[in-house]
């Protein structure tokens, strides 16, 4: 049964846990800057569908972030720490590339709204056509957080307003050092 299944499925498809059994590891790319309740909710339900989930932040992006790669890695890891199957990680470059140097099977995406799909649907049919074998799996998070995005957590605090409840309170700690009073 196993070597049936292998012999289908090329080899940076399928792995195989100790006992043999086929597991699948995920990875959730974005820019996390910062990470929002929102995105934390998300990953809560990865790490109950996948044996390992990779949230993994992109290096080279070309939008100008508020926090550097390594804030956005220490906020994120805090976040996962109660989380047994998740790391964090950084990537450069294609997302696809970085899906197979991890042996990854699957990209996990959120879509708070149906704004968000075209979006979310062109990125998944394009990295489809340059990886045939790495699946794209769309998460919704709770309603409570479809309206929240690090852009506008970025533009309330800057402006002064609160944002309790929509990111945990470690990033409140770091927005404040981030942001200057005015
Ligand atoms: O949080 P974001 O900014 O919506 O995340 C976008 C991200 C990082 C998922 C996307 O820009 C990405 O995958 N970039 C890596 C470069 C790449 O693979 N581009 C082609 C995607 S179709």
């Amino acid at each position: 049964m196993r070597k049936t299944a292998q012999k289908i499925v090329p080899p940076w498809h399928r792995r195989y846990n100790f006992h043999g059994v086929n597991t699948v590891k995920a990875i959730y790319p974005g820019s996390f800057d910062p990470v929002t309740n929102g995105h934390l909710d998300l990953i809560a339900r990865g790490s109950k569908i996948f044996d390992h989930l990779v949230v993994a932040i992109l290096r080279n992006s070309s939008k100008y972030p508020l926090f550097s790669v390594e804030d956005r890695l220490e906020m994120l890891t805090e976040g996962v720490a109660s989380f047994g199957n998740v790391s964090v990680a950084t990537f450069d470059g294609l997302l696809v590339d970085f899906a197979r140097e991890q042996n990854a099977q699957a990209v996990m995406r959120g879509i708070r709204a149906i704004s968000d799909y075209e979006y979310e649907l062109q990125m998944a049919l394009m990295n489809r056509r340059l990886a045939p074998e790495l699946e794209t799996i769309f998460l919704m998070p709770d309603g409570k957080y479809s309206f929240v995005s690090s852009r506008l957590v970025k533009e309330v605090f800057e402006l002064g307003g609160s944002v309790d409840g929509l990111v945990p309170k470690w990033v409140i700690d770091r927005l404040k050092q981030r942001v200057p009073k005015s």
